[in-house]
């Protein structure tokens, strides 16, 4: 390659590393489609086991949206929880607090106690309005290829979020959708041979909402190794 600079290419991949996070309040501004298109070409360009690219996308905006949105907000109130994917079985040790701890970030953003049941449903409810992104991305994968799919699915989903904010786009992932998988599945008409993994929300960014001013931390890279290789 040209011109390649190690440490320009690692700063730019780390600058946009920094500049995501998960958005909770969109402006009402809709998104060109061409801005989609090119967001989905680069996420396209992970690597996927024997290069199946198993990630199927449905793109939802305008009316059809509105309509989606109206169905899964009654699912969300009437509390269905019917994912394809099981959801984690329990958060323990660490994981408990790091999920407590976005928690509290998260409600104490927009002044909820984290005990406050009926307000924090209040605000849990917000996903199936898809925190009003005007363009709603569903991604499914082949039930056939199992965990590994998922995998694959999941680098497309960074890397979706990743080319997302390099073009000024905001976005959030939300599993709160696949919760509600049914109601998705028929509306999209989506096949039964194909799991809904998540849903990503899109659009320009609220940033003046209080929800979109915290950020998460990340454990200090020690911990993450567990053998040193001298
Ligand atoms: C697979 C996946 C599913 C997620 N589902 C939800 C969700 O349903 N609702 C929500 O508010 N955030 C959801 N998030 C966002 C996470 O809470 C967020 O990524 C995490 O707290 C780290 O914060 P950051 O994205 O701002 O760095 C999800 C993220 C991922 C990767």
């Amino acid at each position: 390659m040209n011109n390649f600079n190690a440490n320009d290419e690692l700063n730019s991949l780390n600058n946009l590393l920094d500049q995501r996070y998960s958005c909770r309040a969109f402006l009402n501004k809709a998104v060109p489609k061409s801005t989609i298109l090119k967001i989905l070409s680069c996420a396209q360009k992970v690597p996927s086991w024997c290069n199946a690219q198993p990630w199927e996308v449905s793109i939802v905006s305008e009316d059809k949206l509105e309509s989606l949105k109206k169905l899964t907000t009654k699912a969300g109130v009437d509390r269905l929880h019917k994912p394809d994917i099981k959801f984690p079985l329990a958060y323990e040790g660490v994981y408990k607090k790091r999920r407590r701890e976005c928690a509290e970030q998260l409600y104490g953003s927009i002044g909820i106690n984290i005990s406050d049941r009926d307000a924090s449903f209040k605000q849990t409810l917000k996903n199936y309005e898809f925190f009003n992104a005007p363009c709603v991305i569903i991604i499914t994968s082949p039930k056939n290829l199992g965990p590994y799919g998922l995998l694959d699915c999941g680098a497309f989903i960074t890397a979706l979020t990743l080319a997302a904010t390099a073009i000024g786009i905001a976005s959030i992932p939300q599993a709160a959708i696949a919760g509600v998988a049914p109601v998705v599945r028929e509306f999209l008409g989506l096949s039964s041979t194909r799991d809904i993994v998540c849903a990503v929300s899109l659009g320009y960014p609220d940033v003046n909402n209080p929800v979109n001013k915290f950020r998460t931390t990340r454990a200090n890279e020690q911990y993450l190794i567990k053998e040193n290789i001298t």
